[in-house]
């Protein structure tokens, strides 16, 4: 079994997330985040806004989802924003042509495909590639749009559910200038939900029809490619993909060398990289992936990919993308207002760096990396590795686990269990998120915590009741220690912030 249908399994069980609508049978593409996941999505959304927008003094909007049509076809969605599609004669199944050609014939010769349609249908006919579901012989290749469409009051005014957040960020921008200081560099950022119709959507979280986005639009001025704050982050190091090459560079390396066109972008790369580091992701299954001229969407001038390896082979997660005036550009003309400002005595159209990246798909990475499989015996019946765990269980860290505390009373009588209330309670109002459980062994609990990576789990035995101090568990190691009631939300909150689990 691959770690991703383990990881699958798990999810389910554990209240991870799920497939939406089931009793209806699964719709590829969709997932419902259970009360785990939601816990931990929040986490994830909540450390991006803190690096992104509160540290660097950024912006954050939430533009709305339905887009009216002329903002796509300025934005090029319309036009371009399609991928190649073959539908079976027989039972119409459709495929997403480059991929299904690709995993029958680009993979084994380690070509890739040159974008043209007809080169898919010639090698569908020349190597008589056939229907998956049914054996049916299969149409011509033809580009589908992947924007869900809808229309405001009627058909005849066209939208489409966004596909990314950025466009509502553009068209707001001349507004938030005006609003927050006329000046730039002005950089505002947006987490919310985006809609792609996905041909044939397969690997769970990794391509959803539905997704959450965290995106930055950091508009500044074309002559002014310097950030404040770079000299800080300057040695700070990533593992950088230029062709077949990989090789560790400095931010300053990477501007110096022209590898990012300027230090915004190099600056952020930096932001990126320990965001990921940060949720635990593992470095050493991280790369920054510079584009080829020819992979470049149709608004770049210059991409830099962050891909992770997972179980399903390396998956695209972040997107840094100089876009230029492209967009402001765009708007102007196609909605007749003047996107440019007037700054440092000059009017401009300001360029675009963006930093984009999937929620789902970082949740994902995250199941994955921090993934702790059960230990195992040798033969002598000795736990082979460190940590005795007969259960399979998440290193998340510990800020970011869904859980912060486990709190557990060894019984419900005697006052146990009002003890633990009023200690669950009190670590509540801290802003801890609290796993409470009265019930079951005490072992079985503590494996209950471990299982969705809670990091600490306090036990309220006869002793708390006569000297005020509970048993606290490492989830890491399985260690046990006494500690004072009183020095509990100083020393969790303490650690959180350190990124420890043990005290
Ligand atoms: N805004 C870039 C993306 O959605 O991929």
């Amino acid at each position: 079994m691959q770690l991703h249908e383990r990881i699958f399994e798990l999810a389910l069980q554990r209240s991870f997330f799920f497939p939406s609508n089931e009793p209806y049978g699964q719709i590829a593409g969709f997932y419902d985040y259970g009360p785990v996941g939601v816990l931990l999505k929040q986490k994830i959304q909540n450390a991006w806004r803190e690096r992104f927008v509160k540290r660097e003094g950024n912006l954050e909007l939430e533009a709305s989802l339905m887009t009216p049509e002329p903002v796509l076809v300025a934005s090029g969605h319309v036009g371009t924003f399609a991928d190649p599609v073959v539908e079976c004669q027989k039972c119409k199944t459709r495929f997403r042509a480059d991929h299904f050609v690709e995993e029958k014939h680009f993979n084994v010769h380690n070509i890739k495909w040159d974008g043209k349609l007809e080169t898919l249908d010639q090698i569908i006919a020349e190597k008589g590639l056939k229907c998956a579901t049914c054996k049916g012989d299969l149409g011509k290749v033809f580009m589908f749009n992947l924007m869900f469409k809808s229309g405001i009051g009627s058909e005849s005014s066209p939208a489409y559910c966004r596909p990314e957040t950025a466009q509502g960020t553009f068209t707001a921008f001349p507004r938030l200038f005006r609003n927050h200081g006329t000046k730039l560099p002005l950089a505002a950022g947006q987490v919310g939900r985006s809609f792609r119709n996905e041909i044939s959507p397969r690997k769970g979280l990794v391509r959803m029809r539905e997704f959450t986005q965290m995106e930055l639009e950091y508009f500044f001025d074309p002559l002014k490619q310097d950030i404040e704050g770079f000299a800080k982050i300057a040695n700070e190091k990533m593992t950088m993909q230029i062709g077949g090459t990989k090789r560790e560079m400095t931010a300053q390396q990477i501007v110096d060398e022209k590898v990012a066109p300027n230090q915004i972008f190099a600056y952020y790369l930096v932001g990126g990289w320990h965001y990921y580091l940060d949720m635990g992701v593992d470095p050493k299954r991280m790369v920054y992936r510079v584009l080829d001229k020819t992979e470049l969407p149709h608004y770049s001038k210059g991409n830099i990919d962050l891909e992770v390896e997972t179980s399903y082979g390396s998956i695209e997660t972040i997107g840094n993308a100089y876009r230029t005036d492209y967009d402001l550009s765009q708007h102007a003309k196609v909605s007749g207002k003047d996107m440019s400002v007037h700054f440092d005595g000059r009017k401009i159209i300001p360029h675009v760096f963006e930093i984009a990246m999937g929620v789902d798909r970082l949740f994902f990475c995250m199941l994955e990396h921090c993934f702790r499989d059960k230990d195992v015996k040798d033969e002598n019946g000795n736990w082979k590795l460190g940590t005795a765990k007969d259960w399979e269980w998440f290193d998340f860290p510990p800020a970011i686990a869904p859980y912060q505390v486990a709190v557990f009373p060894l019984m419900k009588k005697d006052g146990l269990a009002e003890k633990g209330e009023e200690i669950a309670k009190n670590l509540r109002e801290e802003g801890l998120d609290i796993l409470y459980s009265e019930s079951g062994s005490i072992g079985r609990r503590y494996a209950k915590a471990d299982e969705i990576g809670t990091p600490y789990a306090l036990t309220i035995d006869y002793d708390t009741l006569k000297d005020g101090t509970v048993t606290i568990r490492y989830r890491n190691d399985g260690k046990q220690e006494r500690i004072k009631i009183s020095d509990l939300q100083v020393t969790i909150k303490d650690n959180l912030r350190k990124g420890r689990v043990r005290l």
